[in-house]
């Protein structure tokens, strides 16, 4: 098997997306290494997931530092002694600088919950239900300098039912979040998925702007 593709994750809570790559590079022959989680929160679980796992763990205390560009010009530092072909938000609460998306332009990938460009920011579940949505869900984003905006890679897409309340979304939401991230990272790792001049690519071909798509 060619060098598998090392991976840090950035995180700040529970971590269950992190876990869900963390099983799905359990096979052996899996192209996924992931080398580092990094939490801006020393008391984030997600961090002990990793310890639990085996991973190296690090944490970066953003109230450390004196605004956003000093703590993400540290945090580029930090990430890079790892060198990884690829950076993966897992829960990871903090605006980007521009200079920290740029620095990972083409290796950056975001979970969302919701179907984006629809509710970006906080609430999604909430904010889906009060919309009288009928589909809510989840996507896998390149991470641009817009915020929850960037080429689209996957969307998982749920019916919303007449009983659900913003915790029963999320718990269904949460469930497609772990099956479509595994799968974004490890075609990125296979070399299936890029980011072009147009938007993501997936095998050479470029994706819808909605992303692959996955009903359910
Ligand atoms: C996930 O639902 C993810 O989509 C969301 O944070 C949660 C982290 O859960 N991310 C965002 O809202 C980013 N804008 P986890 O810690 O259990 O993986």
């Amino acid at each position: 098997m060619s060098q598998p593709c090392d991976v840090v994750v950035l995180l700040s809570g529970t971590g269950s997306n992190l876990q869900a790559l963390i099983d799905s590079t359990a096979t052996g022959d899996s192209p996924v290494r992931i080398s580092a989680v990094i939490s801006n929160r020393a008391d984030a679980y997600g961090l002990q997931r990793a310890r639990d796992a085996g991973i190296a763990t690090r944490t970066l205390d953003h109230k450390a530092f004196e605004g956003r560009e000093a703590f993400d010009a540290a945090l580029v530092e930090l990430i890079d002694t790892f060198n990884p072909k690829l950076v993966v938000l897992a829960g990871f609460m903090r605006i980007l600088s521009a200079g920290f998306v740029r620095h990972y332009q083409g290796r950056l990938l975001n979970i969302h919950p919701s179907l984006l460009p629809k509710y970006k920011g906080l609430h999604t579940h909430q904010r889906a239900l009060d919309a009288g949505d009928r589909e809510h869900g989840c996507s896998v984003h390149f991470v641009t300098e817009e915020l929850d905006g960037g080429p689209l890679v996957v969307q998982a897409v749920i019916p919303v039912e007449l009983h659900d309340s913003a915790q029963s979304l999320a718990h269904r939401v949460h469930a497609q979040e772990h099956r479509i991230y595994p799968m974004a990272v490890r075609w990125f790792a296979q070399g299936r998925l890029s980011l072009g001049e147009q938007g993501a690519m997936l095998d050479g071909q470029l994706l819808a702007a909605s992303g692959h798509l996955i009903r359910n």
